[in-house]
């Protein structure tokens, strides 16, 4: 059987991409990593498994549909099914959303919709709640705002400093994404019209 391509978005530093990568059974062939800062540690990342790099500068494109319209040439060259976005720090547009429409995830890490947006970890810390989390979704135009697929709430421990808490979160984050990719792909009683797995 051949294994559906997926593609990964990323900006920086590709822990989520590395968990992906490193994992023996996931359902689906990680082929691409599409990274749009020149600079970010995913591509050495990607460059040491051997796994194809499409860097792209936004920055070079008139307009965000433009940018897109590139990204989506490449993904339909290489025949990539999934995008499963893993810190690409921008939103996805119209032009990518409407020909992969329910197959972009996004992991974000907070409880959603509790703490959307930039420093989640900050955020929730700044609010003194006992306790955040991880969630992986669908991506739809919004900032993180699409159905949800699976969530793992991460207690907040009274000595956690950013730091620690990060850590813990991205153990969570690291195992949450690979289960998410394997109930979509392998449509594991998956509600989408529930937005919720869990
Ligand atoms: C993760 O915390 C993810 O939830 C958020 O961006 C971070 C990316 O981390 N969207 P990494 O680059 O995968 O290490």
């Amino acid at each position: 059987m051949t294994l559906q391509k997926a593609a990964v978005f990323a900006s920086g530093t590709g822990s989520n991409f590395q968990a992906m990568i490193d994992q023996k059974d996931l359902p689906c062939e990680i082929s691409l990593l599409v990274c749009d800062k020149a600079e970010a540690p995913v591509i050495d990342k990607a460059r040491k498994k051997g796994i194809s790099i499409y860097l792209v500068d936004p920055k070079s494109y008139p307009s965000k549909q433009d940018y897109e319209k590139e990204i989506l040439r490449e993904l339909h060259a290489l025949g990539i099914e999934w995008i499963f976005l893993a810190g690409y720090m921008r939103l996805i547009g119209s032009t990518l959303l409407n020909v992969f429409s329910g197959k972009i995830l996004n992991i974000h890490p907070s409880m959603l919709p509790n703490f959307p947006g930039l420093d989640a970890i900050g955020q929730a810390l700044e609010a003194g709640v006992s306790k955040t989390g991880v969630t992986v979704h669908f991506v739809d135009e919004g900032m993180d705002t699409g159905p949800v697929i699976i969530q793992e709430s991460v207690p907040i421990l009274k000595q956690d400093t950013k730091e620690t808490l990060t850590k813990r979160i991205q153990q969570v984050e690291h195992r949450l994404y690979v289960k998410a990719i394997q109930l979509v792909i392998n449509k594991e009683g998956v509600l989408y019209e529930k937005n919720s797995i869990d």
